[in-house]
């Protein structure tokens, strides 16, 4: 069958491991998918490192907005990161009818009632689960597996190089500034770092979450956002004397007043599961009504558990994109019919 032809803006650690993966698992994919799933050209700034990773399997350009204007592309896959280029070039696929497959989580969490705005204008999917939690399947698990369910709550660890962070001070001792450089050695960090440290990051995911969970518009502005740069090995030593472990919460709960959307260093009963989640690891408690409590649990960062996301996406984007357009389940946060009339 006719591969999909996908544009990768962006190979830097999840835009490797993204590549890596579709080549180690090309057989198992292309089943999934039904069709075989192309990187066709990677645009990256850096054409040298693009050009050793891809190893000449595909083109390798340095202009990104060639790639989304490129009509021989059917899905963009934007690993970039942030706000600025990143949205324009999202904008501009989705303006020339190309899906989206995205990991951006600041961009989506700020402008997604946007950018799902025009991709619905344009008929397009945009795909996101590697944006909230890496590699765990929470996106999914909330809209489809949950969605017999009235959500009552999500909290949840959502982001690692916090939790590593926290672990790493509590376990070895070590220092909040070395094990922040490790956290970005290993590539969990963000381009910018106190993103991580300050709760930001977080606050992303938590947003998009929320939306998704109970129909709501994506307002980050609107999240109470406290990270972990003001706490020190004292805190976490008293805590653990009181039977209690620090974790960097991200949390949603439907209220009767609206939906409270909140990051905050949270203490938590060291019984818990959710206390026992270490190192750069996530874990997402949610709370349907008929369900009741739900765990999920998995790598929250790194190259190859966010490919897996990014790569899952693919396979749903070109699934749907093979089948009948007017029978297409749209891939989007929400449609406007579902807006519950909550305040945040
Ligand atoms: N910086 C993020 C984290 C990467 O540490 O969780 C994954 O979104």
């Amino acid at each position: 069958m006719k591969p999909i032809n996908v544009g990768l803006l962006g190979i830097g650690t999840v835009g490797g491991g993204t590549f890596t993966v579709l080549q180690r698992n090309a057989e198992e994919i292309t089943r999934r998918a039904g069709r075989p799933i192309q990187i066709t050209v990677v645009a990256d700034k850096d054409v040298t490192r693009a050009t050793a990773i891809t190893g000449g399997a595909c083109k390798v350009v340095d202009d990104a907005f060639a790639v989304v204007s490129d009509p021989n592309i059917d899905i963009v896959v934007e690993l970039i990161g942030g706000y600025g280029v990143a949205k324009e070039l999202v904008l501009k696929a989705i303006e020339n009818g190309k899906h989206v497959v995205t990991a951006n989580k600041a961009l989506l969490a700020v402008h997604g009632s946007e950018i799902f705005a025009k991709a619905r204008e344009k008929g397009v999917m945009v795909a996101f689960e590697a944006a909230v939690a890496g590699g765990i399947p929470i996106i999914k698990a909330v809209r489809e597996g949950l969605s017999a369910n009235r959500i009552q709550w999500i909290a949840g660890i959502i982001n690692g190089t916090t939790n590593f962070i926290l672990s790493e001070m509590r376990d070895k001792g070590l220092s909040f500034e070395t094990v922040l450089k490790e956290a970005q050695r290993l590539g969990y960090a963000e381009a910018d770092p106190t993103f991580d440290v300050e709760g930001v990051d977080a606050a992303h995911k938590v947003t998009i979450l929320s939306a998704i969970a109970f129909g709501i518009p994506v307002q980050f502005d609107k999240a109470h956002v406290e990270g972990i740069s003001k706490l020190d090995a004292t805190d976490i030593k008293y805590a653990e004397q009181l039977g209690y472990r620090i974790k960097l919460l991200g949390i949603t709960r439907r209220r009767e007043q609206g939906i409270e959307l909140r990051v905050h260093p949270t203490l938590v009963p060291a019984k818990r599961l959710i206390a026992n989640v270490e190192g750069a690891m996530n874990a997402v408690l949610v709370q349907g009504d008929a369900v009741g409590a739900t765990l999920y649990y998995g790598k929250g960062a790194g190259a190859e558990p966010t490919a897996s996301a990014v790569i899952a996406d693919l396979v749903d984007v070109t699934r749907l994109a093979t089948a009948d357009p007017e029978n297409r389940v749209p891939h989007l946060a929400f449609q406007p019919d579902q807006l519950a009339d909550l305040p945040v």
